[in-house]
């Protein structure tokens, strides 16, 4: 059986960089302290009236096919983690594919919000260890910008837009050593966008809700157990993993689950204050930044984690 390994990584931020204090400028009652304080978070990415999912999805591919050295055509499989697509249907996955000038691929969306990127490489990696396809691009992509209220001011602080990619494909040697996805929709109402489309309009509230103190303590307890859940299925011990990136949601989540694990955080890949939390688009960003800056290189032990609405979760661990 082929095992599957990251051959590529890439991601894009758009150029539109908004600090905690442009903010304020926007109309939201809100200052720097409070944001940095209570989440980490310093600046974060608004896409282009206009600019979509696909958009930023085109640029961090063509970045991770550059790295794997692979053009479109090379391609059988593309999945695209998001909760902000481009339309209801079709995928965001065929738009990319139709940008990327590949033909044939087996693309389609997966909607798991923030742990969209954890199950989307999971379920890429059962297609190439099926033997069924060779070579997977696998993003997340979001524009959460169009689906925040800009005056709720407790939840638009907290979220941005970006893309990130990796290129998987088979190999002889992990690669990916261990996945692990759950979800328990009786969690559904703490965090939601509960519109609907129904006769061409959107029907109730379009805009992003969310109870952060009850997600934050789930968020904490499941990330924690979900990595250990991934180290014991091959054997390994939490502390000997040589990277940790989690979710990029809050710094008080991250340093609380890397406490959980024994880890100390600077064996954490942290870049939540540069963009925010972009949802299934934060661990490939989070990826991309410390493969690029060195930190991250072959053959060291590295630990992705999502957790988000439904709720769902998951963990990826992988030799790079
Ligand atoms: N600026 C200034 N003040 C604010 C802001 C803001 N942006 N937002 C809220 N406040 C005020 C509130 O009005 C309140 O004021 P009051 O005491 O006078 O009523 C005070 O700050 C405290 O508000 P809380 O909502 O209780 O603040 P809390 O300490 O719970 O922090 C936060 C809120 C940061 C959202 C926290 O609950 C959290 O981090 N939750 C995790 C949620 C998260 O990260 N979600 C990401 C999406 S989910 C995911 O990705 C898994």
């Amino acid at each position: 059986m082929a095992f599957a390994r990251v051959a590529g990584v890439g991601s894009y931020l758009p150029a539109n960089r908004v600090l905690n204090n442009d903010l304020i400028s926007l109309g939201v009652d809100t200052n720097d302290e409070w944001i940095v304080a209570r989440t980490g978070i310093k600046a974060r990415h608004l896409a282009e009236a206009g600019q979509t999912s696909s958009d930023l999805a085109f640029i961090a591919s063509e970045r991770a096919m550059e790295m794997a050295g692979v053009s479109a055509a090379d391609i059988d499989l593309i999945i695209v983690a998001t909760s902000t697509p481009d339309f209801v249907f079709p995928s965001t996955a065929c738009l990319l594919q139709n940008k990327l000038g590949n033909k044939g691929a087996v693309a389609f969306d997966v909607q798991a919000v923030c742990s969209g990127f954890i199950y989307a490489l999971t379920i890429a990696e059962k297609f190439i260890r099926s033997g069924s396809n060779k070579r997977a691009l696998v993003v997340g992509a979001e524009v959460f910008s169009r689906i925040l209220d800009w005056n709720d001011r407790g939840t638009c602080v907290l979220f941005g837009d970006g893309a990130g990619a990796v290129i998987l494909e088979a190999a002889d040697q992990p690669g990916i050593l261990a996945t692990a996805l759950h979800a328990d929709g009786s969690h559904h109402g703490i965090l939601s966008v509960p519109g609907n489309v129904c006769g061409g309009k959107v029907i109730g509230d379009p805009f992003l809700r969310m109870d952060g103190q009850a997600v934050f303590k789930f968020a904490v307890r499941v990330l924690a157990d979900v990595a250990k859940e991934c180290c014991d299925l091959v054997g390994v011990e939490s502390q000997s993993i040589d990277w940790l990136i989690p979710h990029q949601a809050n710094i008080r989540i991250i340093e609380a689950t890397a406490k959980k694990m024994g880890l100390p955080m600077n064996r954490v890949i942290v870049t939540v204050d540069q963009h925010g939390n972009t949802s299934a688009a934060s661990v490939p960003l989070a990826l991309d930044a410390a493969v690029r800056d060195g930190r991250i290189k072959r053959g060291q032990k590295i630990m992705l984690e999502g957790v988000g609405g439904g709720f769902t979760w998951g963990a990826a661990l992988l030799e790079f």
